[in-house]
């Protein structure tokens, strides 16, 4: 049995299993980076420690592997598909990160529907995992 969390979002108490969100901080980003300044992905990991809402957790990773696909972050939750999406600018998509990942905490399954994503995430899915719970497709 999966413990539950209670926690607000948008001012309305959820209901919502433990949701999290891992961010590449070792990503270059798209453009050319010289390594002496701090890597993009560092920097979307900061600006969203400080704009997410609490009840999702940001965990730092070294790599997903999609190093070649701007920075990368995966959405993830006991009982929910696992979402991971590429080509993220640390100064432009911090809105979308954070509207995708609040929809994302708000269903039962992770599916939010595909109208209601932002474009962002629609345009960039990188791999989407079934939970390990099992699931109906
Ligand atoms: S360096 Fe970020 S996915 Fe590999």
């Amino acid at each position: 049995m999966v413990p539950l969390l209670f926690f607000q979002l948008n001012g309305t108490h959820m209901d919502t299993p433990f949701v999290e969100l891992l961010v590449c901080t070792s990503c270059r980003g798209e453009q050319a980076h010289d390594d002496a300044t701090e890597r993009p992905g560092t920097t979307l990991m900061q600006r969203l420690q400080a704009a997410m809402p609490e009840a999702i957790r940001i965990t730092p990773v070294a790599c997903f592997s999609n190093c070649s696909q701007g920075c990368t972050i995966a959405l993830r939750g006991s009982g929910r598909w696992t979402y991971v999406y590429g080509r993220l600018n640390a100064e432009s998509d911090i809105a979308p990160l954070i509207e995708g990942a609040v929809k994302y905490a708000a269903t039962p399954d992770g599916i939010v529907p595909w109208r209601e994503r932002p474009e962002h995430f629609r345009k960039n899915c990188i791999a989407r995992i079934p939970p390990i719970e099992g699931f109906s497709s």
